[in-house]
């Protein structure tokens, strides 16, 4: 029998906790699969999926997965930074080959580009605890606690008005009038989650000159990579910028272009004005990584540094994200046939996209025709199958009209 001890009187610490609200688009993804209704579309969870409706493993991982099973010999202690080849490998697919020397960027391998963005939030603060991260709305919704966590001001701009589905360039630029040397500003590199609307080569300039001309920082969240027009094409703005400016920080994922989600798989980069800061940085980044996740996870980067690596798996991984960006356009265009109101969804990149929709009529959506959607009307392009996608655009179209 265990001792009776004398508890101590007073507040209790975890009394103290206040409720959370529950993560919406997790309790979506359970609703949805809670509703028995078979032509049911799910259109709110964030993954690609293939026309049979799953999130299958690429060839290539796969195939990497295997090599690694039988090759790697041990599974000691790697370091803050992680899989170092990883990270030498990823810069040129982020950078360019040009810059795949330039030793004023370094880079450390994260969890995901969460872990990438809580890092680089991380060491803004640690170099000046007065800098503030100007950030577009609407952005992605973790995007406001990964910086704020840090102890990072975030100030938040326009960017998109899904009334009138364009970017608000203008009233964005005007807002960064109120940016200091120092400060920062988020960029979506491509892919806006949630809205797809893109900058596009004219704006990623004018918007370079301004962050050049007036010393901000660029903090670039580059999550979907080659799920937009490619590899290449979806990197131009990034790279326009990074190389104009001497100071910039890219937050990078493979969880969505490798598929390897649940592997946590990303890098963070710094560019610094010279070498040696960027040195400095680096040992920064490692300092703050010991003190939050020691090291990041190791399986997803080298499955990424295996495929990389090897011509044959490598050439396998490019041809299948053609395939699933390739799956992304078509369904966009399919979409945009439908309906003029619904054309500017093939102007857009990526997997997500926002309806000019009330929250009431997303619940109604959901209640008469089984589509889930987030409420503020963001849904996921590759949700729908070539079964099913006409019928969303009725459905929408049908809300639109009321
Ligand atoms: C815009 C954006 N940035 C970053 C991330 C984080 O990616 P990861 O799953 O690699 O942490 C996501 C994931 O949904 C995202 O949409």
């Amino acid at each position: 029998m265990a001792d009776a001890f004398t508890l101590a009187d007073g507040p209790r610490l975890f009394d103290r906790l206040s409720l959370q609200p529950s993560d919406s688009l997790l309790q979506l993804i359970a609703l949805a699969n809670a509703d028995p209704r078979p032509d049911k579309i799910d259109v709110g969870v964030g993954v690609y999926r293939d026309p049979a409706g799953g999130t299958p493993i690429l060839r290539a991982v796969k195939a990497a997965e295997r090599i690694l099973l039988e090759t790697q010999r041990t599974k000691a202690y790697l370091g803050s930074a992680g899989d170092a080849r990883f990270v030498e490998l990823v810069k040129p697919i982020v950078f360019g080959e040009r810059a795949a020397a330039d030793d004023r960027i370094v880079g450390v391998q994260t969890p995901g580009g969460c872990g990438a963005l809580r890092l680089g939030a991380d060491l803004i603060e640690k170099a000046d605890p007065d800098a503030r991260i100007f950030v577009g709305q609407p952005t992605w919704p973790n995007h406001g606690p990964l910086i704020e966590c840090a102890g990072v001001e975030m100030v938040k701009i326009p960017y998109y008005d899904t009334a009138s589905r364009r970017i608000l360039f203008d009233e964005m630029m005007d807002a960064l009038k109120d940016a200091r040397a120092g400060d920062l500003i988020l960029l979506h590199g491509c892919c806006h989650n949630p809205t797809g609307a893109d900058l596009d080569l004219d704006q990623w300039k004018a918007l370079t000159e301004l962050v050049s001309a007036r010393g901000l920082v660029p903090f670039i969240d580059l999550a979907y990579q080659g799920l937009g027009n490619g590899l290449e094409i979806d990197a131009q703005g990034t790279r326009m910028m990074v190389e104009a400016v001497d100071q910039a920080l890219v937050a990078q994922s493979c969880d969505k272009n490798f598929g390897v989600y649940r592997e946590r798989t990303g890098s963070l980069f710094i560019k610094a004005s010279s070498a040696e800061a960027a040195g400095t940085a680096f040992g920064n980044l490692l300092q703050l990584s010991r003190t939050m996740w020691s090291m990041p996870p190791d399986h997803g980067a080298a499955i990424v540094r295996t495929v990389l690596d090897d011509p044959d798996l490598r050439a396998d991984w490019n041809a299948e994200l053609i395939e699933m960006c390739a799956r992304i356009r078509s369904l966009r265009a399919r979409l945009a046939a439908y309906d003029e109101r619904l054309r500017y969804i093939d102007g857009q990149n990526g997997m997500f996209s926002i309806l000019p929709l009330s929250t009431d009529a997303v619940l109604e959506l959901r209640e008469s025709h089984g589509i889930y959607m987030a409420d503020s009307g963001r849904f996921n392009i590759v949700g729908l199958s070539d079964e099913n996608a006409d019928l969303f655009a009725a459905a929408v179209v049908e809300k639109m009209n009321e």
